[in-house]
């Protein structure tokens, strides 16, 4: 996608961060908003600084962990401006900081109905209502540079394990959506200067509410180098759009531990060539 004017985008946790500077971007480049979010308050405040700049733009209470939510944040985006071009399943909480074994299940269900069930309702929902103008368009999953490898000693197992989630769904999108003229990419990102270590605040009443989760300000101290503006992501993930790029890196530091990863495997692929002849198959 090259032209976004008079193009609609709906980005899913819209009210802050990352997905707040991807609805600048795309705003700037000249699309009509629809921020979804959660926090109705706080979204509010989005909305309005978006209409500020000039563009179209509506804000919609939603969860994305619920489908009928998100269905109906669909519909709200076509009853405004009557199509929908691009999607940015954004909206995502924090796990770090429990081990695997110490992640409550009310916990597993927030993590997983928040950062992989979202992006499946966003998909289910959104892509088939870009596919209906036969105008193209693209779909930009956020994952994370945590899509990539898991980084220890920050106990972020449950985390990381959504975002490879994310990253098996962009892949498979990617693939289904190929000659239809609708892109896809999935934005892998380390760290930014957000609040998603408050994300705890915003967990809704059905995975037990809003709670404060142990060590935060530590991970928020943690991760503080290096952390680039969301705005500045917002207006890479233009860029990427326009280039119809599949993987949004944005940092580049987590290259060597990610090449290792790789190297892992390939090793793993060499042992096997040489074991498996020597194993009895039948
Ligand atoms: N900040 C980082 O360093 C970083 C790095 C890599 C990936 N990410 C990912 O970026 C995305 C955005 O996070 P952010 O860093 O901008 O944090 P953020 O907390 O500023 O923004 C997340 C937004 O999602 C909303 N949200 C939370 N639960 C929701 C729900 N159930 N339904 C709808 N909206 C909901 C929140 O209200 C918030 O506005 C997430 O998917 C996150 O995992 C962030």
């Amino acid at each position: 996608m090259r032209d976004f004017k008079g193009k609609t985008a709906i980005v899913t946790g819209a009210a802050s961060g990352i997905g707040l500077g991807i609805a600048k971007a795309l705003a700037h480049a000249g699309a009509n908003i629809v921020l979804a979010d959660v926090r109705a308050g706080p979204l509010e405040a989005a909305t309005k600084a978006i209409e500020a700049t000039g563009a179209r733009a509506i804000g919609v209470t939603a969860d994305v962990s619920d489908p009928d939510s998100v269905a109906a944040a669909g519909k709200a985006a076509l009853d405004a401006f009557g199509a929908l071009h691009i999607a940015v399943n954004n909206a995502g909480v924090a796990m770090h900081g429990t081990p695997v074994e110490a992640v409550t299940p009310q916990e597993w269900d927030w993590v997983i109905g928040v950062n992989v069930k979202g992006v499946i309702n966003g998909i289910r929902t959104f892509v088939p209502m870009i596919r209906a103008h036969g105008q193209g368009g693209h779909v930009v999953n956020t994952g994370s540079v945590s899509s990539l490898f898991v980084r220890e000693g920050r106990n972020q197992g449950a985390y990381a394990m959504s975002k490879y989630a994310v990253l098996a769904l962009s892949e498979a999108l990617e693939q289904e959506l190929a000659g239809s003229g609708i892109g896809v990419s999935i934005l892998c990102p380390g760290g930014v200067n957000t609040s998603i270590f408050d994300s705890a605040a915003t967990r809704p009443d059905r995975f037990g509410g809003s709670y404060s989760r142990p060590g935060q300000e530590a991970l928020k101290s943690a991760f503080a180098n290096g952390m680039l503006a969301p705005d500045v992501v917002g207006r890479r993930v233009l860029q990427a759009i326009q280039d119809d790029e599949f993987y949004i890196l944005t940092h580049t530091g987590e290259r060597e531990i990610i090449g290792a990863r790789l190297d892992r495997i390939k090793a793993a692929f060499d042992r096997a060539d040489a074991a498996m002849p020597t194993i009895d198959h039948s």
